[in-house]
């Protein structure tokens, strides 16, 4: 009889909740190797899971921009994904041919020549400007729509392909 109101006491102390969240049970998953928010030093961040090597690709100027290097080689695929996204973004204006005479180009002030020496000759990280913030009077700035990484793109497809192409001859 003594015995069963002991085991009857230990059941009700276990089974009460404030007894059962204090065993080791309620608490193990809180004692783990993580690492707790703000902890000093932060543990070193496992290779290749957000690029920490990179830089932004911020200017504060087209002085500075100028100074940017073009991170994507003007491959095949870097060109075409340029071609496609200047068709959206730019041609309204500067045409398919890059010539500055896009229907709306043809209504609103005449937009620049991409395929002259004017553009042609200036550095990638200038044109590449433009498209983020805007060209020198006004052009808009295209940096809401079109991503870092697709203003280079564009980029090589004016470089690569109006540059190149016979109406610049
Ligand atoms: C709404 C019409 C319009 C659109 C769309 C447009 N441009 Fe322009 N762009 C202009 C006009 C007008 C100029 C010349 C005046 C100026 O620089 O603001 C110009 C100038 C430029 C220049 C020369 C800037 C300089 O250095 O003087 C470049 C390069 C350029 N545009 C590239 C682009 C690219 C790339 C796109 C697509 C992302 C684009 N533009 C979209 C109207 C447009």
């Amino acid at each position: 009889m003594k015995n069963r109101v002991r085991y009857i006491i230990a059941f009700l102390l276990i089974a009460s909740p404030g007894t059962a969240l204090a065993m080791p049970w309620s608490w193990d998953m809180y004692i783990q190797p993580s690492n707790r928010a703000q902890k000093f030093p932060a543990p070193p961040t496992p290779d290749g899971i957000v690029p920490t090597t990179g830089k932004p690709f911020y200017a504060k100027d087209r002085i500075e921009a100028a100074k940017l290097k073009n991170p994507f080689p003007p491959t095949a695929e870097s060109i075409e994904r340029g071609r496609e996204r200047y068709n959206i973004f730019c041609a309204t204006c500067h045409g398919d041919g890059g010539k500055g005479d896009g229907l709306v180009g043809q209504k609103y002030v005449t937009p620049a020549d991409l395929t002259g020496p004017y553009v042609q000759s200036k550095p990638d990280g200038d044109i590449y400007f433009t498209v983020g913030y805007g060209g020198m009077a006004i052009m808009p700035a295209y940096g809401d729509s079109v991503p870092v990484e697709d203003r280079w793109h564009i980029v090589n497809y004016i470089k690569g392909v109006f540059g190149k192409s016979a109406n610049n001859k």
